[in-house]
């Protein structure tokens, strides 16, 4: 009888020390994970990746931010990087093959989180490779989206980028205009040469057997010149014009407007036997690259039979008036390397008065006007 009592008493003082402290370590334990739940809830994260933060030690940063999926899908990778762990917040997450590599790679390269997210919304992924193959792009949220971004030209841009300086408006318009290729290489067969906007340069080629047929001749009275023929909605806007100019006591005539093809040819060949070769390619057109071909262009003389030069009033009244007419200069200075010809102060192209009034106020060539033309 005495021994029984004995027994039960030990026990239950056991029981009292025991049950206290299970009930402790159970509260502790789940008081872990209610503020791991908590924390879960507040700030968008899986249970798991709250605790892969804290092992991390990195929670107290990635609370102060917006849930990120990319962070989350990444951080149990071994793409992990915990020097772009600020980046990986803001990069917004795309199912795409090596993802997780492609990212390191652009941020190795110096690319910021959002030029990432418009590099990964916009482009395709042979051109995310592109991009990682080569190195940093300035400003490339601005190119891609620039209006006559071209992502099929993404490659050229890289490598052109790479042998000029130039800001990233002028490095997208000119591997447009093809002026990272030589000059005649590469060059493009024009298929609509009826076109009043056709673009004929070193690089674009009017069909050797073309020939407008809507020629007229420029009446005498504003003409000077033995090619005295321009289409005719040219011919029309040319005789306007110069019929404006004499009201301001500004007299300007045709010099030479339509050649054909054989006299083009004719004409070029002269040039380079008395000039030679490189010198001639400067002011020469070679028979089929001549705007003279369209019948939409002319150069202009002045009562005295002398093509127009920049000293001359006639020049300064064409330059401030010829759009209005639909004309504009076509070879301006220092623009010799864009348009492939000295600057010819005479020689004035016909576009229609739309276009000629939004080239001039561009202030840009037609060239590079047509290179920014090309829409995605
Ligand atoms: N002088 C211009 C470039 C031509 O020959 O067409
Ligand atoms: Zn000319």
């Amino acid at each position: 009888m005495e021994r029984r009592r004995k027994k039960k008493i030990s026990t239950k003082k056991v029981l009292k020390i025991i049950i206290p402290l299970i009930i402790v370590i159970i509260l502790l334990i789940n008081t872990k994970n209610i503020i791991t739940l908590y924390q879960s809830k507040v700030t968008g994260y899986k249970f798991d990746t709250i605790n892969t933060f804290h092992e991390l030690d990195v929670y107290d940063n990635i609370k102060k931010h917006a849930y990120s999926s990319t962070l989350e899908k990444i951080i149990t990778t071994e793409y992990y990087n915990p020097l772009y762990l600020d980046s990986y917040l803001d990069i917004k997450y795309y199912e795409k093959e090596n993802y997780f590599d492609n990212i390191n790679k652009l941020l190795n390269i110096g690319y910021n989180a959002n030029e990432i997210n418009d590099i990964n919304s916009k482009l395709l992924d042979k051109s995310i490779n592109l991009l990682i193959s080569n190195d940093y792009l300035k400003d490339i949220s601005s190119i891609i989206n620039l209006e006559y971004f071209n992502e099929d030209n993404l490659e050229r841009y890289l490598t052109y980028n790479k042998n000029n300086e130039l800001d990233y408006v002028d490095l997208i318009t000119y591997v447009n205009a093809d002026l990272d290729h030589k000059y005649y290489t590469g060059v493009k067969d024009i298929t609509d040469p009826k076109d009043i906007l056709v673009l004929v340069n070193k690089y674009n080629k009017l069909p050797s057997t073309y020939e407008p047929d809507d020629l007229e001749a420029i009446s005498n009275k504003y003409n000077r010149g033995f090619n005295n023929k321009m289409r005719h909605d040219a011919k029309v806007a040319f005789e306007e014009m110069a019929e404006a100019a004499t009201k301001d006591n500004i007299y300007i005539y045709s010099g030479s407007a339509y050649r054909s093809y054989s006299y083009q040819a004719n004409l070029y060949n002269r040039y380079v036997a008395s000039n030679g070769f490189d010198d001639a390619e400067t002011f020469s057109a070679r028979a089929g690259y001549s705007e003279h071909q369209t019948g939409l262009a002319t150069d202009i003389m002045n009562a005295n039979y002398e093509y127009i030069s920049a000293n001359m009033k006639e020049y300064t009244w064409l330059l401030n008036n010829s759009y209005k007419y639909g004309f504009i200069l076509r070879y301006p200075k220092g623009k010799e390397k864009i348009t492939g010809y000295m600057y010819e102060e005479w020689h004035f192209r016909y576009l229609g008065k739309e276009t000629a009034e939004e080239v001039n106020k561009l202030g840009i060539t037609y060239d590079e006007y047509i290179a920014r033309s090309i829409k995605k």
